[in-house]
């Protein structure tokens, strides 16, 4: 067995400073500084996810002579790659970490920034020359080397109106300026802001590690935040005239109605309970809601206790997604797009089960241990439900740890 990285980041990064100075502001190269880093996935296995239809997948083909790019979306059957030519191909997998507990291990590092902003890590493998063609991002990413070497150049701004190539699906740059340039080796980290031109050359044969980050458009948090506020109105809200007055011309729109308008819609917004419920579950909404586990039996809180005290261990799914949110006498707890009221006092547990990048799900035992009956009800009847939904699962393996991410998920 490989063994894992145990940290990816250098001894010697700062992560106030890089909050503070480069964090969507600027590119920064982050140097291994001597550390060995190991490949915690091969291209065969890679190739592999790529195969499976439930595994968001791309092969890009490029051809330098032509200046053109080819792009073919997975699943993948293994004779594709076989007819693969040796060079100026990039293979990219998408959530990586959903399937590999080796890569998912890769998170830890990366825990100075909130883990409801991380939306995945997304992997590629290129032969010699392979690239995805110069582009931008709407997100930050972290790009982080693995086997091989990668030319990076970096150019400059680029956003919505900046010109693209024909080949509209690749979301090329029409015009690139190379401004910087880079070569990354294993264990090296170039982290980009969000909208910087940029594009990564492999030098043989070359994989790269992206850790992404969730960045809501405007349009969709007004498209989502209405449908959530549209539930919440009654027929009866409607438009008044507030201050009429006989109108000089009939037809006319004045422009105080307009402010009656915007007045209605800012009173509507301004509902930070509403805000508050809308960010948490779309923040923890599963990245491929499609994909649902198929629950054997649903539990509630005495049968999981029954169940936890005969041996079984509850873990994470691995593609969950966890978050909170509390004020004074309120703690909401969002785990896969749904939320769960909870007592104020469970915020130490809610914090542990939100912020563990591990697997396990010990909250139990620290309950019983540590709090009377009746906060351990109410932390099994959450837990049930977390059950119930898919975002935990049960095990029952003698060690009570998973010899793999338990794979729960189904198509
Ligand atoms: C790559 O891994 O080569 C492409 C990643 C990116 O530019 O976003
Ligand atoms: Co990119």
């Amino acid at each position: 067995m490989i063994p894992a990285n145990t940290m990816i980041l250098p001894m010697s990064f700062d992560a106030e400073d890089f909050l503070q100075n480069y964090w969507q502001k600027k590119p920064l190269l982050i140097r291994s500084e001597g550390k060995t880093f190991v490949d915690p996935i091969s291209p065969e296995e890679l190739a592999g996810l790529a195969c499976e239809d439930f595994i968001e997948s791309r092969l890009i083909n490029c051809y330098p002579d032509e200046g053109n790019w080819k792009l073919r979306n997975g699943p993948f059957k293994e004779k594709d790659f076989l007819k693969l030519p040796d060079k100026n191909y990039t293979l990219l997998v998408q959530a990586v970490d959903q399937w590999h507990e080796d890569v998912r291990a890769m998170l830890k590092d990366f825990s100075f920034i909130p883990s409801w902003r991380i939306d995945d890590i997304m992997i590629s493998y290129s032969t010699d020359g392979g690239n995805v063609g110069p582009h931008f991002d709407y997100y930050d990413v972290f790009l982080i080397q693995g086997l091989g070497q990668k030319k990076w150049q970096l150019g400059g701004h680029a956003d919505s109106s900046s010109k693209l190539r024909a080949n509209k699906e690749l979301r090329l740059l029409a015009e690139f300026d190379t401004k910087q340039e880079y070569l990354l080796e294993p264990g090296d980290i170039l982290y980009l802001p969000p909208n910087l031109a940029h594009w990564g050359i492999a030098i043989g044969n070359s994989m790269t590690y992206s850790v992404g980050f969730r960045t809501p458009s405007y349009a969709e948090i007004i498209s989502e935040l209405s449908d959530d506020l549209i539930g919440q109105l009654r027929e009866d809200q409607r438009y008044q005239d507030n201050a009429p007055q006989v109108p000089q011309r009939p037809g006319e729109i004045p422009a105080y109605a307009i402010r009656q308008v915007q007045e209605l819609l800012l009173a509507q917004l301004n509902r930070p309970d509403i805000i508050a419920h809308w960010f948490g579950s779309s923040m923890t909404s599963p990245k491929y809601p499609d994909i649902s586990v198929i629950i054997d039996k649903k539990l509630d809180a005495a049968a999981l206790e029954k169940e936890l005290k005969a041996g079984a261990q509850l873990y994470k799914n691995p593609a969950a997604r966890f978050a909170f949110i509390r004020n004074a006498d309120k703690l909401q707890l969002f785990a896969d797009g749904v939320e769960f009221s909870c007592d104020p006092g469970l915020l130490p547990l809610i914090n542990h089960l939100c912020a563990s990048a591990d697997l396990a799900v010990n909250l139990l035992d620290a309950v019983l241990q540590k709090t009377g009956a009746e906060q351990a009800a109410a932390v099994l009847t959450i837990l049930a439900k977390l059950h119930n939904q898919g975002t935990l699962l049960l095990d029952y393996l003698p060690e009570g740890v998973p010899e793999d991410i338990p794979q729960g998920r189904q198509t």
